[in-house]
């Protein structure tokens, strides 16, 4: 029987790109989705028209936080992976709408907790993000530094539904993978995203705003990177052997549960990012230089040696290559 794979968020971002590379590797696909309009619906509907063309692709439009709607979708499509995309994304709408942010990232994540409970599911994935390494100094992150320092509400929120997720793995051995996502860009990226908000307003001819004056830096990773990374993941399922460990491995000890960074390790300046815009683009940008917000990280890289002992995980893209993939396609769609 084909592997059947369940994927919340399936419109969104990586959720398209996830859902894509399972049903390319002609495996069984179902997505689910709220269509939310936290950005442009219209990019979730041509993502989804996309998925809609394979035959092994379902979908569902529903709500995590609505136990119901989610319970009966599992139960009847019967997966053994869940790949747990779907959340509120976004530090900045965290300071503004805290709420939905609990009731999609804590509720949410928890219904998914209990169905791969009940349902048994064979391995569990789910998204967390490089910022809930908030205030931390250590470069690298690694996956055993400690995490106790968020600094925005959004990466408060996934770091609880990591803690969630260890309880329910430890008190019903529930087979779980958390992905710390490091600034995931490309193709069909997400519109409320820095490279996106300036590319559209380089075009325009319109100011861009830099916070902490562009003493700003990320570890950017292109989404095949990442696809590449979670299909590689799936079939490697966290099991408590004792003595069988990675070096620096986060596996729990109690549990069948293990934290991994998914990122490009390299740290690109801010200000470097919007230097490789504005030459493919062949426009310079008008910048408006600004103080650091709030919730913001200053910096972000990523160990990712954990991922890739364990699956040879190897991020390929370089950051001027995936910019100019992602402009293409930006000129193209926006045309
Ligand atoms: N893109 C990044 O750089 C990045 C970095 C770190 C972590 N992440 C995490 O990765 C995951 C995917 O992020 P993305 O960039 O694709 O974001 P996205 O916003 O493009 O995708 C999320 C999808 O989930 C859906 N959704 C939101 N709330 C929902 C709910 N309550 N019920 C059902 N569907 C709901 C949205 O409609 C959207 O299509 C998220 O968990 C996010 O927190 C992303």
């Amino acid at each position: 029987m084909k592997t059947k794979i369940f994927i919340t968020g399936s419109s969104g971002f990586i959720g398209f790109h996830v859902a894509k590379k399972y049903l390319d590797k002609g495996l069984k696909v179902h997505g689910l989705d709220s269509m939310n309009n936290y950005y442009d619906v219209n990019l979730k509907r041509s993502r989804l028209k996309i998925l809609n063309k394979y035959k092994n692709f379902s979908f569902t439009k529903g709500n995590i936080t609505n136990y119901k709607i989610l319970s009966k979708t599992v139960s009847k499509f019967k997966p053994s992976i869940i790949i747990h995309l779907a959340a509120q994304a976004g530090v900045r709408y965290s300071i503004e709408n805290p709420k939905v942010y609990l009731e999609s990232n804590i509720i949410g994540s928890y219904h998914i907790l209990e169905i791969a409970k009940k349902m048994k599911i064979k391995h569990l994935i789910m998204a967390s993000s490089s910022s809930i390494y908030g205030a931390n100094k250590r470069f690298p992150f690694r996956e055993i530094d400690r995490t106790d320092h968020q600094i925005s509400f959004y990466a408060a929120t996934k770091k609880s539904s990591e803690s969630l997720a260890h309880s329910y793995s430890n008190l019903w051995n529930l087979p779980i993978t958390i992905l710390r996502f490091f600034t995931v860009y490309g193709p069909w990226g997400r519109p409320d995203m820095a490279y996106f908000k300036f590319t559209k307003n380089i075009l325009r001819g319109k100011k861009i705003e830099i916070f902490n004056k562009g003493k700003m830096y990320r570890d950017y990773t292109y989404i095949d990177d990442i696809t590449d990374g979670v299909y590689k993941l799936s079939s490697k399922i966290p099991k408590i052997k004792k003595n069988k460990r990675f070096k620096n491995d986060s596996l729990s000890h109690v549990a069948p549960i293990r934290i991994l960074n998914i990122g490009n390790t390299k740290r690109i300046n801010l200000l470097d990012f919007i230097y490789t815009l504005e030459k493919i683009l062949g426009k310079k940008a008008k910048k408006k230089f600004m103080p650091m917000q709030k919730g913001d990280v200053q910096s972000t890289l990523s160990d990712t040696s954990l991922l890739r002992r364990i699956t040879g995980y190897n991020p390929k893209t370089k950051y001027q290559e995936g910019i100019k993939k992602f402009l293409n396609w930006y000129l193209n769609y926006y045309n």
